[in-house]
């Protein structure tokens, strides 16, 4: 048996010893940089990045294996052997190189949440069968000019994305950049805050979930930060903690809080905002990450990061909320969804030992380019409506039809074709009798969130998740770049998307 979230960073090698040689080169002696210049323009853009391009590569197994998860032994889907699957990082430039095995015994794959690399061949291309027993070898190179932040990696195989991911895959990718380098950033001590749901039953496995569980998106009654319950994070009175929070999970919300201390929000989805924001809580949905500063400010001792009661419009299945139109439903009310949380739970625990001359917060990160007047605007549907019995992929949604502009997700057509640098509005909806609330994720370009409802987004910021609650429009812009070729966006609670609550965009150059 294997223990549970060690983080391990895996094998690095560096390479292409001809461009380091020359970066170095470079570094003392400018004139060797300008002669470069003339004569390659791919060599200059390498040269000018202080720290030349690396080759890392990283091998993943996707394989089902016994983990220790809390008090329990658990039969889970693992990569490497390992809950959450190993920590990825590469830094901007860098040629990724990851070898992939499947030992499940169905078909899987991977995707690189949020990153900006193509969505085709070997890149972030969601659309290839990896069979059991199968290895594919993914490359990539990350733009010099790739933000760094905090995503991560889960398979994305149509129709089983969310019972691989309910049984345990998924994995941090960090990109180290410049964020990481703002002497206060650095100064934090760095925690990950992986967030998972498990449900496992007295023999240690994965139950099936009931057909009201699909429609609402499962949830599991174990709650893990970093594969561990309730785990400790030590704070230095003084010092600054910088957490990076993920939701990892198919379906739970979080909402984020840590008690007597508000959250210096620093960095969101992808990649760092213009100045600290402070907070008194975080929601986070299905997909979206925030990365924070605490400052060890308060008396020593220890505080709790909960997670507090949300709502996220589960048809009032659950005993509280309204039956929201569901009256037709009725018949199934005797199928069990699941508990509805009505205190904060634990997730973990920060400790005070030590202590440290006062760090000071930034007063500045990144700044964030505010988008040009969009050429193009879309408006993009959610909707859940009533199919025939059997209608969903899955067979088991129980006629709940999950749609993005009135349709279920169809492999062979493309819902949205879009040209290359141009900028678009997106003017998302989520509607209907029965809506509940759906995370919206856009493959391979980030976007940032221009308004709620009509109320303007508070600071500009990088997303490529964004909630939409039921029956509230947002409105996104998104920048189309680099990368010809179709992907897909859909709502990121994973048993929406398997149940068709996904579409193909295509972009062209
Ligand atoms: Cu993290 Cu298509 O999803
Ligand atoms: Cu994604
Ligand atoms: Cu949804």
């Amino acid at each position: 048996m294997r223990r549970l979230n060690r983080r391990q960073f895996l094998t690095l090698t560096t390479s292409s010893a001809a461009t380091l040689l020359l970066a170095r080169c470079a570094e003392s002696q400018p004139q060797a940089q300008a002669n470069f210049n003339a004569e390659s323009s791919t060599l200059s853009r390498e040269l000018s990045n202080v720290r030349s391009p690396r080759i890392v590569k990283f091998d993943l197994e996707a394989q089902p294996s016994s983990v220790t998860l809390g008090d329990r032994t658990a039969n889970l889907f693992t990569y490497n052997g390992q809950v959450p699957g190993p920590q990825l990082e590469a830094r901007p430039g860098d040629a990724v190189r990851i070898r992939f095995t499947n030992r499940l015994s169905e078909p899987t794959n991977l995707h690189y949440h949020g990153l900006h690399i193509p969505p085709t061949g070997t890149a972030d291309n969601v659309y290839l069968n990896i069979g059991s027993g199968q290895t594919f070898d993914y490359e990539f190179t990350l733009p010099t000019d790739h933000p760094a932040g905090t995503f991560f990696y889960h398979p994305h195989f149509h129709g089983r994305v969310a019972d691989q991911v309910f049984r345990g895959l998924g994995g941090i990718f960090v990109v180290r950049g410049d964020l990481d380098e703002i002497p206060e950033v650095k100064a934090a001590q760095e925690e990950f805050v992986f967030l998972k749901d498990f449900e496992i039953d007295p023999n240690g496995q994965v139950p099936n979930p009931n057909p009201m569980q699909i429609m609402q998106g499962r949830e599991g009654s174990l709650v893990t930060v970093n594969g561990k319950e309730n785990p400790i994070f030590s704070l230095q009175t003084g010092g600054l903690l910088r957490l990076r929070m993920i939701n990892a999970s198919t379906s739970r919300f979080y909402r984020l809080a840590l008690e007597n201390h508000p959250l210096h929000l620093i960095a969101t989805d992808a990649g760092a905002i213009a100045a600290p924001v402070e907070l008194q809580e975080i929601l986070l949905s299905p997909g979206e990450r925030a990365e924070v500063l605490v400052q060890g400010n308060q008396p020593a001792g220890e505080y709790r990061l909960l997670n507090l009661p949300y709502d996220r419009g589960m048809m009032g299945m659950m005993g509280q909320g309204s039956m929201r139109g569901m009256g037709s439903m009725r018949g199934m009310g005797r199928m069990s969804g699941n508990a509805s949380q009505t205190t904060p739970q634990v997730l973990a625990t920060i400790q005070y030992s030590g202590s440290t001359a006062p760090l000071p917060l930034p007063q500045q990160l990144l700044p964030v380019a505010e988008l040009p007047q969009p050429a193009t605007s879309r408006r993009i549907e959610l909707s859940m409506g009533m199919g025939g019995m059997g209608m969903g992929r899955s067979g088991m949604g129980m006629g709940m039809a999950f749609l993005l502009d009135g349709k279920s997700y169809d492999h062979d057509r493309v819902d949205a074709t879009v040209q290359l640098d141009t900028v678009e509005e997106w003017e998302i909806v989520n509607t209907g009798p029965m809506a509940m609330d759906h995370p919206f994720h856009l493959h391979i370009n980030s976007f940032q969130v221009i308004s709620r409802n009509g109320q303007p987004e508070p600071y500009v910021a990088w997303k490529d998740t964004v909630l939409v609650r039921a029956n509230e429009t947002v409105r996104i812009r998104v920048p189309f770049r680099n990368y010809a070729g179709k992907t897909v966006y859909h709502c990121h609670i994973f048993d929406h998307e398997d149940q068709g609550m996904m579409a193909t965009i295509a972009m062209q150059a």
